[in-house]
């Protein structure tokens, strides 16, 4: 489960004005050691946006925080504003096992409810904007209805912030939505292309976990570039993801390329060790994120100590073995390929 992730990754664009928006997770607050995070240890001058990571939909269509601290940590990750003027942060809200998010957006009612009381919230504790974490989850018939009411709540969220903006005189709030990378899920967008666009500040696509382990083999999960082994998947990198999203009319200065900032490891099963090679499980939990297959970066330094780099020349991402573990993860010199090929890619 992705959203099981220790280290959320981080979004770029560097069209114009450039753009590195960044998440704060409810709960790295409980991770061991010298890796628990809280927003006092947030630099507030490393991303130009902050995503407070997540609150919920309640039973009675209200936005609402998660944690039982979540209070008291929006007040110091929306301090970091008084040290860095320029930052902006916004909450982000997502959909929870239950089916809170599909009941709000049934009707106008619920809608016009969670769209009074997020205004609320984001202004009570101080957000300069929302963002939306929805999963288009199940398949095309029962979902092209809830995609249209998505687009809706989009249109009807974008109307009640212009409208509050004016009459507060206050700058308006801002809206985003994370969106998937998976072409499947892009292409039933179609329909509603470009409104759903237009109601949107930023929208960060999730180039990453594009593998994880189910077809026995070890590969890269946010290759740049699809490789000599995806011939049956070759959409399933981040420059087919983003050039989709263009295809599909997505502005190009709202558009962000997601970053991840954790590698996927699996456990190698024969003496073979590149791209490809046969696995057959998660590798173990790193020692802070204790979650099995999946190493946030300060993990995967660790691991790194006395093991070599390798370089993925066709898909410009780096791995890694050590004692029958393989590793795909990301570093200076990928990340800084990705960007590059992302200004020219939205250009
Ligand atoms: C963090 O927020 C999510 C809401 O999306 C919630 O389910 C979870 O319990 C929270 N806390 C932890 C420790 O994961
Ligand atoms: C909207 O949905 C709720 C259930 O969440 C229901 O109680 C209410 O009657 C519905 N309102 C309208 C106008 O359909």
């Amino acid at each position: 489960d992705f959203w099981k992730i220790a280290w959320k990754p981080v979004y770029v664009n560097l069209t114009l004005k450039q753009k590195l928006v960044c998440y704060f997770t409810n709960w790295s607050q409980y991770r061991a050691g010298t890796a628990k995070y809280l927003p006092e240890n947030v630099d507030p001058n490393l991303c130009t946006h902050l995503i407070y990571a997540f609150a919920i939909v309640n039973y009675a269509s209200n936005i609402a925080g998660s944690e039982w601290n979540d209070v008291a940590l929006y007040s110091t990750f929306n301090a970091l504003k008084n040290r860095n003027p320029h930052l902006i942060t916004l909450l982000s809200v997502r959909d929870q096992d239950s089916n809170q998010f599909s009941i709000m957006l049934s009707n106008w009612t619920n809608r016009q409810t969670f769209i009074k009381s997020s205004i609320e919230f984001l202004r009570k504790y101080n957000f300069d904007g929302l963002d939306l974490d929805w999963e288009y989850k199940g398949t095309s018939e029962t979902h092209s209805e809830e995609k249209l009411k998505f687009t809706l709540l989009c249109k009807e969220l974008l109307e009640a912030f212009l409208a509050e903006g004016q009459s507060n005189k206050d700058a308006r709030l801002i809206l985003t939505a994370t969106v998937s990378a998976q072409k499947e899920v892009i292409e039933r967008i179609k329909k509603c292309k470009n409104i759903f666009f237009r109601y949107l500040d930023l929208i960060s696509v999730k180039t990453f976990d594009f593998h994880t382990f189910n077809d026995g083999i070890a590969r890269h999960h946010s290759p740049l570039y699809s490789g000599i082994q995806d011939e049956e998947d070759i959409n399933s990198n981040t420059d087919s993801a983003l050039k989709y999203w263009r295809f599909k009319g997505a502005p190009p200065e709202k558009l962000l390329m997601g970053f991840a900032t954790y590698g996927r490891s699996f456990i190698l099963t024969s003496s073979q060790s590149g791209v490809g090679a046969p696995a057959n499980n998660l590798a173990s939990p790193g020692p802070y994120t204790q979650e099995m297959g999946l190493w946030s970066y300060f993990e995967i330094c660790l691991f790194l100590n006395g093991g070599v780099v390798q370089w993925i020349e066709d898909q410009k991402v780096p791995f890694s073995i050590k004692g029958g573990d393989w590793v795909g993860f990301d570093n200076l010199r990928s990340f800084e390929i990705k960007v590059h090929s992302f200004s020219n890619s939205v250009a």
